[in-house]
């Protein structure tokens, strides 16, 4: 079915556990095209990205085992092949983080441009000036991006935008360049963290993550690991948004409070009730609440992926918020569905206005990306009637049983 019905105005009440971060195992999975061997990852989320990325390893020569309770075992054992598969490529961005493993391990690779989506047109720029920097060829041509490099040079890369999936291709490439290479305006984020901690479990010789410039000094080889996949911190996040929304009291353990800090920081901006314990973040809902001021920016700024979601619970705050896009350049599309369900907000360029409302009503709502999906099951869950969610095929990309663990909290979601 590819619809969700939420019925409102049910306060949440309980403890969810936090799955593995999907934005994490998706360029974990793809560094071990750089792995010989075998390598186990633990934790890792049950979703519809997830297969697409084992589907294009096993594509590349590789053999991958989805095992039970969130287990995959990978073995790289044979000659990986150069091209990855342009039907699964193009159904999923972050299938492109396969490109810079492979040109390091073959000096050839034949991927698709990664498709652009509904929040942004995607370009790959950045990755492509990288692969540059490190020596490569580059031709594009019939949709697809050819990476040639009869040998690979170390250099020192500048982003010119801290990307994510960028500093997450280009440090998987480096790491099999003889060398020392610098990524200077690296991305921040945690997930760049857990790849490279993978990385240097390994065998590579990585430092500097965590900070603007990434030094990695190129090794000739990298062995199979077992590693645990970090918690997913935007799900922590939807899960924690859940129980404010609906004036419950919600538990969110097996999430790291650290890659949650600004949006702690927003939820006690609006004045909600947080008890924090090493893993665990404890949030007590309320009637009423103040709005608050979010603008998305690279980590350690307000995530992105969390902005739909917390426009979800702004629509219903005391007063006016605003919301400042920075990283995308159409992620708003949740917005109109929002005001079908009685939200008044009005988007100017990459502003978001939202004047609080004293309720959401049901209606039919429809998906348009992933993040945009959890902000229209949270509005449901705080909108009186039953609202129908279209377009659950998104949500299965990212979310790892949404509607069960907010069953589990005492919603009434049902398919
Ligand atoms: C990652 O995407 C995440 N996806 C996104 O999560 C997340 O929103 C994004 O980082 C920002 O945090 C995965 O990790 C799989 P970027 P990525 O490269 O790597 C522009 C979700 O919902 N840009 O940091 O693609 C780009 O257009 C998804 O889980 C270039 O211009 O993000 C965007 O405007 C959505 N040229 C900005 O940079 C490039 O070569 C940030 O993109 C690369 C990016």
């Amino acid at each position: 079915m590819d619809h969700l019905k939420v019925k409102g105005g049910i306060p949440l009440h309980g403890t969810v556990s936090a799955s593995g971060s999907k934005n994490s195992a998706l360029p974990l999975l793809a560094s071990t095209i750089l792995l010989d061997g075998e390598t186990v990852l633990y934790n890792v989320p049950n979703l519809s990205d997830i297969s697409v990325m084992i589907k294009i390893l096993n594509s590349l020569g590789m053999r991958v085992e989805a095992c039970p309770d969130n287990q995959v075992r990978i073995w790289n054992e044979k000659k990986i092949r150069h091209i990855a598969p342009y039907d699964l490529v193009t159904s999923m961005r972050a299938s492109f983080f396969v490109a810079g493993p492979i040109l390091a391990k073959t000096g050839f690779a034949k991927v698709p441009l990664p498709g652009g989506c509904l929040i942004g047109s995607r370009p790959i720029d950045i990755h492509l000036k990288g692969f540059a920097d490190l020596g490569a060829e580059i031709k594009l041509q019939n949709g697809f991006v050819e990476l040639r490099a009869r040998k690979l040079k170390a250099a020192r890369i500048y982003l010119d935008f801290p990307s994510v999936g960028a500093t997450e291709n280009l440090m998987m490439a480096a790491s099999l360049v003889e060398g020392v290479s610098y990524i200077e305006n690296a991305a921040l984020e945690p997930e760049i963290d857990d790849l490279a901690d993978i990385l240097i479990k390994a065998g590579a010789k990585i430092s500097g993550v965590g900070t603007r410039c990434i030094k990695i000094e190129g090794v000739p080889e990298l062995k199979g690991v077992s590693h645990h996949v970090i918690p997913d911190r935007v799900e922590a996040g939807t899960l924690l948004i859940a129980g404010a929304i609906t004036g419950g009291d919600v538990t969110v353990t097996n999430l790291n409070v650290d890659h949650l800090e600004p949006l702690i920081r927003k939820l006690k901006d609006c004045q909600f009730g947080l008890t924090i314990k090493e893993n665990t973040i404890r949030v007590i809902g309320k009637k009423e609440f103040c709005g608050a001021t979010i603008e998305t920016l690279p980590f350690p700024g307000f995530p992105t992926d969390l902005q739909a979601q917390m426009m979800a619970i702004l629509s219903v705050a005391k007063g006016t918020s605003i919301v400042k896009e920075t990283i995308f350049e159409n992620r708003f599309m949740h917005a109109y569905e929002l005001n079908r369900m009685g939200a008044d907000i009005k988007i100017d360029g990459n502003h978001a206005f939202i004047t609080g409302v004293e309720k959401l009503s049901a209606a039919p709502v429809k998906i348009t990306d992933l993040r945009a999906g959890a902000a229209l099951i949270l509005a449901g869950l705080r909108a009186e009637g039953i609202t129908v969610v279209h377009g659950l095929k998104h949500l299965r990309r990212g979310y790892q049983g949404l509607p069960e663990k907010l069953g589990h909290l005492g919603a009434s979601v049902f398919v």
